[in-house]
């Protein structure tokens, strides 16, 4: 395993919209390896392959174990991840982070929950319906395969810090 450089805001392979990925490789097991190493050696709760320039659709997701978030200290990892269903109207604000995006917060406004399908790492079909932080989660890195980032979607352009003049609970995603 190798821990790879992730890009930066700036770099413009964080905006292409990533390949789909026709079926499980050795090199996608190996690229798989890298991202985890990378996300556990960054401290994120999520990564995708787009953010080491790689550029499919790979994501990988892993919020701490919190008895109050169904489905968290689980590591996923979904290829060609899609969200097919979402809470619509129903909506929650939170303050997100990216290693993309190293130093700063912004508040963004997420679906409550969705229902997210795509295939596990051998290839099989994989559904789940996610909630809360996890949904969140979700669809911070499932943006990042369609070249969007959080910046994007801040609820007001004044809803954006510097990590260190935000005072709360610091997100890295
Ligand atoms: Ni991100």
């Amino acid at each position: 395993m190798t821990v790879r450089e992730v890009i930066t805001i700036g770099d413009d392979r964080l905006r292409d919209q990533a390949r789909a990925i026709e079926k499980s490789t050795p090199e996608i097991t190996r690229l798989i390896e890298d991202m985890i190493e990378t996300m556990h050696v960054e401290g994120g709760v999520g990564l995708a392959a787009s953010q080491i320039a790689e550029l499919v659709r790979l994501i990988l997701v892993e919020v701490p174990e919190d008895e109050e978030v169904p489905g968290s200290g689980e590591l996923y990892v979904v290829l060609n991840p899609e969200i097919t269903k979402t809470s619509g109207d129903e909506i929650t604000l939170g303050v997100e982070g990216c290693l993309s995006i190293p130093g700063y917060l912004g508040e963004v406004e997420r679906h409550a929950w969705v229902v997210v399908q795509g295939l596990d790492r051998r290839g099989k079909r994989w559904r789940k319906k996610v909630e809360g932080f996890l949904a969140r989660v979700f669809q911070h890195e499932i943006d990042h395969t369609n070249g969007i980032l959080y910046i994007d979607r801040l609820t007001a352009p004044e809803r954006f810090w510097k990590e260190e003049a935000f005072e709360g609970d610091e997100v890295l995603v």
